[in-house]
């Protein structure tokens, strides 16, 4: 067997078997298999798509490219992974909600990937926070404190490292057999005994409509339930981003926001469907409008934020930035982006600012790039805002000014302003349990 053959194969739209998905796997992990050969495989699969027995073969071999976790000590541990957005900031207000509740939450992230952003990045825009604890660290933190969220860093599905970040630099992101295996690999490796998963659908997601949306939800719970590990799919509406703040330490600051009662209503329906499945799926509460409640009641009595600083002080990170925001460090210019006409915001394509985001430093063109934390968007209006003209549409947070400008008017151009109010789209499109 031999990687040209394979490339060929996948290049012909033939089916790939188990031995020849395991020896690409192996030895891409291993580094025998070179970047340019797995780029070829890669955009071979990206092209012609794998069925769902190649998907499941690669998942399976890309989750024992390393170590498996062993949780079992701790319970049922259930975890969340979204499959990317814009201003989804839903991992760090959920991590800790979820703890609040006594549910071990024990989590590896991931970093942005093409114009979305990663929870790793976010979290590293807090000074000190440590995203590379060492296994023993991870698992005793997840025991002292009942939560812990690292990177990549351990041992856990490196084959899905090396090809994530492959798939970021060859524009090889938004495929069904390659985000399934990324996503389902890391849970498998890394222990939880169920899962949820935040399906994303629009503009912003790698799933623009939702039969596609549909169909890798559907492909991720086969391989959950082949792996032995109960798996709900909440498919959420990603066509503008989520909340108003798109950036790294913005995002931060909007999700410590969330944890002291000021919410922004799609993020709080995002929060509250995946909070009660995984409280559900926890064994503690069946009733999913009650566990919404249980959960506005922890925001309220302020045990999630509580948690946050434990989470957040138990990795290295100053709480100070989260008792007083004001100390993050901010952009050089915060530029307002106004509005050209009254109307109504009709539509704001999620990819668009996503890019715009990427292009001011809060996101990687190129896989060495160094992540600016502070700077990034806030959007004042989102759909179905009224406008007047010469009204602020947004903020850009830039550390150039020329960049500020020149991304300011590329942000005046993706909003696109009505006479008539819009149909609001759902925020929770389905719910596949
Ligand atoms: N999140 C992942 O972990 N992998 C993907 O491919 C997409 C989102």
């Amino acid at each position: 067997m031999n990687i040209q053959e394979i490339i060929a194969k996948k290049r012909d739209k033939l089916e790939l078997n188990k031995e020849e998905i395991e020896y690409f796997v192996t030895n891409y992990t291993n580094g025998t298999i070179s970047d340019y050969q797995a780029a070829a495989l890669v955009m071979a699969i990206y092209i012609n798509d794998m069925n769902e027995e190649e998907t499941t073969n690669l998942t399976l071999a890309m989750a024992h490219s390393g170590d498996i976790l062993d949780l079992s000590e701790l319970g049922t541990v259930v975890d969340k992974h979204s499959t990317g957005g814009i201003g989804d900031k839903v991992t760090l207000i959920l991590a800790p909600i979820i703890a609040s509740f006594n549910i071990p939450v024990a989590k590896m992230s991931g970093r942005g990937l093409g114009y979305t952003g990663g929870t790793i990045d976010k979290l590293e825009s807090i000074p000190g926070y440590r995203t590379n604890l060492t296994i023993e660290e991870f698992i005793q933190n997840v025991k002292k404190n009942g939560i812990s969220v690292i990177g990549q860093t351990l041992n856990l599905a490196p084959a899905d490292k090396k090809l994530y970040a492959l798939r970021d630099v060859i524009s090889a992101t938004e495929s069904i057999p390659l985000i399934s295996s990324s996503i389902m690999s890391k849970k498998i490796a890394s222990g939880a005994n169920k899962i949820v998963l935040d399906v994303t659908c629009g503009s912003g997601a790698f799933m623009k409509n939702i039969k596609d949306a549909e169909n890798l939800a559907s492909m991720m719970k086969k391989i959950g339930n082949l792996a032995n590990k109960e798996t709900v799919c909440v498919i959420t509406n990603m066509e503008e981003p989520l909340g108003k703040a798109v950036g790294n330490s913005l995002e931060v600051i909007e999700a410590v926001e969330f944890l002291k009662g000021n919410m922004e209503q799609d993020v709080k329906e995002v929060i509250l469907e995946l909070g009660s499945y995984m409280i559900k799926l926890a064994g503690k509460g069946q009733n999913i409008e009650e566990n919404k409640q249980k959960i506005l009641e922890n925001i309220q009595n302020g045990k999630a934020f509580e948690k946050l600083k434990k989470w957040v002080s138990s990795q290295g990170g100053n709480i100070s930035f989260l008792e007083n925001t004001q100390n993050f460090k901010k952009a050089k210019y915060i530029i307002p982006v106004l509005a050209k006409k009254s109307g109504y915001v009709n539509s704001l394509n999620a990819q668009k600012v996503g890019e715009i985001s990427m292009n001011l430093g809060a996101g990687r063109i190129k896989k060495e790039d160094i992540i600016l934390p502070e700077v990034g968007i806030i959007l004042e209006k989102k759909i179905g805002s009224s406008v007047q003209k010469g009204e602020t549409l947004a903020y850009i947070h830039a550390n150039n000014e020329e960049l500020a400008k020149t991304q300011a008017q590329n942000l005046k151009m993706v909003y696109e302003i009505q006479e008539k109010k819009p149909e609001l789209k759902k925020n929770i499109l389905k719910v596949i349990s």
